[in-house]
């Protein structure tokens, strides 16, 4: 059979609310073009992220009623910690209430401040984390990556060359080295179990930590699995495992690849480390055998984690991934190529070389998209990584202004990916008239999230 299907049927229904074109023009103008300041009630077809936007299954609601909600020891943590210990093999397993929370407490005890962090491509959370702390955060992706049109089967590739340049000391002393998998930022590229291996022996070598940002770990190996030689008759567990065994630590938000709508660990194999990490713990997020999690989340999330593993699940999901970003290319717009897991990120400095970056070409399509059909995107491009260099304070600009079409995990079907190619063919019939924005307020960390715009003349 051609037609790959949803490997699941609906249960449980919410009601999309429809709104006019001159509604939702109204309704940008209120949110001073943010997309963060709209009300969900009034978008249709929401692609702002794919974190903690899924459809639990019905073993996952089983399992939030099974929740053990005891302060210490709930039976439900020893589910949660077996299950992260069978996949990752680390030695210490620290819940927190989301990735950030297992971001900033590893930097913190880390101790960044002066030093670098280097990664494939930090995540917005991840960079703003270690600035806040004082260090420097550096990308070094493949550089395939910087080229949206190029295909290449792992984009999200550490530029093996430039890592042993950076851990050699030529930018300063190295506190770690992230492989974000998939690599959000650079496109939801994944990573080769190669160069995982490559990057983790390089930073054995030289004594640096070698850490997993493993939020969307089981779409990355499912990759391997499809498009590394020799990976083919593995599972997906199996790679998976083989991935985090090869890292010393990981961050991870269970908003994505945890199948829940909130949650999250911290995990390493150093004692003294992790001692420091579970103090700070106690003091910010909560007792470590629930972290600012409920038990019925812990429960929720070790379900989750067996179920992303599957791989019809995982089949649906690439595919109907690839399935938006074939149909965006037929109606005329550029995409990062090939197709990553989660999203498609349309090059809107491509499609749109009027609107030059400090205009903000993928916030203009972005608010594009939601007039024409109230759809919400997200710009990942220079109103999220640009701003004041905290180290140069030269103005910044993104390596590239992409406008990214996010998939929530098991929530959308294929009639509501219709629509939003049909939505996207409409915009690019009306592109020359689309204009850049200006900031008119912004805050000094992740300005994206609270910023005010107007449009250009
Ligand atoms: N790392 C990566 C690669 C991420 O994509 C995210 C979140 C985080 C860390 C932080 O995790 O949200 O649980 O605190 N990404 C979401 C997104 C927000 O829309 O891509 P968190």
């Amino acid at each position: 059979m051609k037609t790959i299907i949803e490997p699941f049927r609906i249960k449980s229904v919410e009601p999309l609310r429809m709104t006019t074109p001159e509604q939702r023009r109204e309704i940008l103008a209120r949110a001073d073009w943010n997309l963060f300041r709209i009300a969900a009630e009034d978008i249709l077809i929401d692609l702002l992220t794919d974190s903690g936007t899924g459809a639990m299954s019905a073993e996952q609601w089983a399992g939030i009623m099974r929740g053990d909600e005891s302060y210490a020891g709930a039976r439900s943590w020893f589910v949660f910690e077996r299950r992260v210990r069978e996949l990752t093999g680390f030695k210490h397993i620290i819940p927190t209430h989301q990735g950030r929370a297992a971001e900033r407490i590893l930097f913190a005890c880390l101790g960044v401040a002066g030093k670098v962090v280097v990664a494939n491509t930090h995540f917005d959370t991840t960079r703003a984390n270690v600035e806040y702390l004082g260090g420097r955060a550096i990308d070094i992706p493949i550089a395939e990556a910087r080229r949206p049109a190029d295909e290449h089967p792992f984009k999200g590739n550490l530029d093996l060359a430039e890592l042993e340049r950076i851990l050699g000391g030529a930018e300063g002393e190295v506190a770690c080295v992230l492989a974000t998998v998939t690599n959000n930022s650079g496109g939801g590229q994944p990573a080769s179990l190669a160069n995982l291996k490559a990057a983790s022996a390089l930073c054995r070598g030289r004594g640096v930590p070698f850490y997993l940002d493993a939020c969307r770990f089981a779409e990355n190996a499912y990759f391997i699995k499809l498009r590394e030689p020799g990976q083919g008759e593995r599972t997906v567990e199996a790679i998976a495992r083989e991935m985090f065994r090869l890292a010393d630590g990981a961050t991870f938000s269970a908003k994505k690849d945890g199948l829940a709508n909130i949650g999250g660990f911290l995990a390493s194999n150093d004692d003294r480390l992790s001692r420091q990490e579970k103090e700070l713990l106690i003091l910010t997020e909560g007792f470590p055998t629930y972290g600012g999690l409920a038990g019925r989340d812990l429960e929720a999330i070790a379900v989750g984690l067996s179920e992303v593993v599957q791989e019809d699940y995982l089949k649906y999901r690439i595919a109907s991934t690839r399935y938006l970003g074939e149909g965006l290319v037929r109606a005329g717009l550029p995409i990062v190529q090939p197709p990553g897991g989660h999203a498609i990120y349309i090059d809107a400095g491509a499609f749109l070389p009027h609107i030059p970056p400090a205009q903000l070409p993928g916030q203009a399509l972005a608010c594009a998209f939601y007039e024409e059909g109230g759809i919400r995107g997200v710009e990942i491009g220079t109103l999220m990584f640009g701003g004041t260099d905290p180290v140069t304070h030269h103005e910044r600009f993104a390596a590239l202004e992409l406008l990214r079409l996010a998939i929530p995990r098991r929530v959308y079907t294929q009639s509501h990916i219709d629509y939003v190619i049909e939505v996207a063919a409409e915009v690019a019939r009306r592109k020359e008239a689309l204009r850049g924005l200006r900031i008119v307020e912004g805050a000094e960390h992740l300005r994206h999230f609270t910023a005010r715009l107007r449009p250009l003349e």
